[in-house]
């Protein structure tokens, strides 16, 4: 029964969250993978905080989460406005919870190279907020948003959580000190924390304005649009694309897991596939036929590589599968099949071809 209403997470998850609900934090709960974590979690009958400061997050990305749950399941659900460089208004997040799902960040790579000190300041000292807010709480797990990136420059493919290379941006470097952090507050204080490497998480809610967009909502939007698709480079680039469910299930498993092997340890979160921006380009094009079939016409402009990317990615997940039971629900097409509606509904459909 729980697998139907609940096919991206294993029966297992499911049964323990709705027999023993617990009280989560949901950092960063305006942002796209905050809000899903936030909807999931109110859908299982727990009981929600969410702390959001709308730096890039949206208060309908939260009003959308609403229109999804029961008003039994939104009375359980409640919101923090506040920053996370206030140690004071993190300690108050953190007063009354079981789990804490850190996902509060200035995320992109070209943002963090145009202005270091505002990630920095969001990324590293935010961070380590949470971190001693929810030590001193006692919560029972930090789970918190860690990042592809780490990865650097180490050229070795799959991605193997202990190979890691130097730092290609200031955001990598961010979200290393993460696990830096994360590792001596295990060591230090026994603080109990598991650290998420997310690779190109994509879905509904999903931001597509601004200079930082991620690559899939902003290519769909231009496709809907009929405007110019750029890719950076030759195309060639590639990713393991994952899809939020993808995500979301990985939260959940790391936050109960009750194995003490899988504990402060940092996993891979993708799906162990590759693939490049061009065939990412055909994909979407592909999937958008349905909703506008002038997009078969449309061809994209290639421009210079950005600095600071990574050439090229793709998990190893072995080991999220052994200790916490990560199994990817969702491929890149099948995330695609449900992301596109949710962009379509979003953008509506443009007349003829305009770019
Ligand atoms: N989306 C990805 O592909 C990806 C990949 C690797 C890592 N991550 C990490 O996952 C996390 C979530 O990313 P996302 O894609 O949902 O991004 P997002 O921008 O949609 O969400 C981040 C949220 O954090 C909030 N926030 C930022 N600074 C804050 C602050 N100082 N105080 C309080 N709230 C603040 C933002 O307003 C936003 O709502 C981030 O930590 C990001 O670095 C994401």
């Amino acid at each position: 029964m729980a697998s139907l209403i609940f096919p991206s997470l294993p029966a297992a998850l499911v049964d323990r969250l709705l027999t023993e609900p617990a009280c989560w934090l949901v950092t960063g709960s305006a942002g796209f993978i905050g809000s899903h974590l936030v909807e999931t979690l109110l859908k299982l009958d727990q009981t929600v905080i969410g702390l959001d400061n709308f730096a890039t997050g949206h208060r309908r990305n939260l009003d959308e989460v609403h229109s999804q749950v029961t008003s039994e399941q939104w009375l359980r659900h409640r919101f923090i406005e506040a920053d996370i460089c206030d140690l004071d208004a993190c300690r108050e997040a953190c007063s009354t919870v079981d789990f804490v799902l850190h996902q509060a960040a200035l995320g992109s790579v070209p943002r963090s190279l145009a202005d270091p000190v505002v990630t920095n300041a969001a990324n590293v000292d935010g961070f380590l907020n949470m971190l001693v807010a929810a030590r001193d709480a006692g919560v029972k797990r930090f789970v918190y948003a860690a990042s592809s990136s780490t990865y650097g420059d180490h050229p070795a493919l799959p991605k193997v959580e202990d190979c890691i290379g130097r730092p290609l941006s200031p955001y990598a470097v961010s979200k290393l000190v993460n696990e830096l952090y994360a590792e001596v507050f295990a060591r230090c204080y026994g603080f109990a924390s598991i650290g998420l490497r997310y690779f190109n998480v994509f879905g509904a809610r999903q931001d597509p304005e601004g200079a930082y967009a991620a690559v899939i909502p902003r290519w769909t939007r231009a496709l809907l649009r009929g405007e110019q698709v750029t890719i950076n480079g030759d195309g060639e680039t590639s990713r393991d694309f994952c899809f939020v469910d993808n995500a979301v299930q990985a939260n959940l498993l790391a936050a109960t897991t009750a194995d003490p092997a899988a504990l402060n340890q940092v996993y891979n979160v993708a799906v162990d596939d590759q693939t490049t921006l061009n065939q990412l380009f055909e994909i979407l094009r592909d999937a958008l036929l349905t909703f506008r079939p002038e997009v078969q016409q449309i061809q994209p402009v290639y421009a210079d590589f950005r600095q600071g990317d990574v050439r090229h990615s793709r998990a190893d997940i072995t080991k999220a599968g052994r200790l916490l039971r990560y199994l990817p629900s969702h491929r890149l097409a099948e995330g695609i099949q449900v992301a596109i509606p949710w962009y379509v509904s979003r953008f509506g459909v443009a007349d003829g071809v305009h770019g």
